[in-house]
């Protein structure tokens, strides 16, 4: 069930029986020459969407842009500062709180957000620390899951891709989006194969290091056979952790 798609009674209905929410958020950011900018955005959007199918789940709209400063020297990326972010992430979930929800299942796409994320979690607890009666909020838990670290989903990216999976425009998270949205599948040679790995750390320097824009990986490798693979093993986690956190 999806909040966009939803009634505001149908809202009602659902928090008769449940009190928890999925919210995706990823990134609009370069992914290398054969992956889409809405990467991190996407996979976790459609992995939330087939959770919440499965769970009876009511799924949030998307945060779909993320803090990605880093990512700013390639055409198409867009940011929000640290701050706003966790500005976006506090208005968001006291919105759902005021309505009741007290359990927020955060499906992440990308790496460069999860500092953020926690340091947002950490306002929103203070926020219930702090307040002079806390007992409408004490209910409140927040949890962030990167969805390639579901259970089994980097054994089998390591198992289908090796070393070439790497950091950044990984093999697979470029398959994932390959196997969701097969229309928009991009190909392009990789010069080197697999790419540089080190440390960056603004928006110039990540780009002199990385001038392609991967990091340690061979997305070449990357294929929707390997991405409906990594699909399945990456929502039969999920559905797992999740009926646990929303129990
Ligand atoms: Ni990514």
């Amino acid at each position: 069930m999806e909040l966009r798609f939803s009634t505001w009674q149908e809202v009602d209905a659902y928090l008769q029986d449940s009190k928890t929410i999925i919210q995706p958020i990823g990134s609009t950011e370069q992914h290398g020459p054969n992956g889409l900018i809405g990467t991190d955005a996407l996979c976790p959007e459609s992995l939330a969407v087939a959770l919440g199918e499965k769970t009876g789940a009511l799924v949030a709209p998307t945060i779909a842009v993320g803090m990605a400063q880093h990512h700013l020297g390639f055409a198409g990326s867009v940011t929000l500062r640290p701050s706003t972010l966790i500005a976006v992430i506090q208005d968001t979930v006291n919105s759902l709180i005021r309505h009741g929800f007290e359990r927020f299942y955060f499906l992440n796409g990308h790496g460069g957000n999860v500092a953020t994320v926690n340091a947002a979690f950490a306002e929103i607890y203070a926020q219930s620390s702090m307040a002079m009666t806390a007992a409408d909020r004490s209910q409140v838990r927040c949890k962030l899951v990167n969805w390639w670290q579901a259970e089994g989903v980097m054994a089998l990216s390591e198992e289908l891709f090796g070393e070439a999976e790497g950091s950044h425009a990984t093999c697979g998270e470029v398959s994932l989006t390959q196997y969701v949205y097969p229309h928009s599948i991009k190909s392009a040679e990789m010069d080197p194969p697999i790419a540089p790995t080190g440390p960056f750390y603004d928006a110039a320097d990540y780009r002199r290091r990385f001038p392609d824009g991967r990091i340690g990986s061979n997305p070449s490798l990357a294929s929707p056979e390997a991405g409906e693979k990594l699909f399945k093993k990456a929502l039969a986690g999920l559905e797992k952790d999740y009926r646990a956190f929303s129990a």
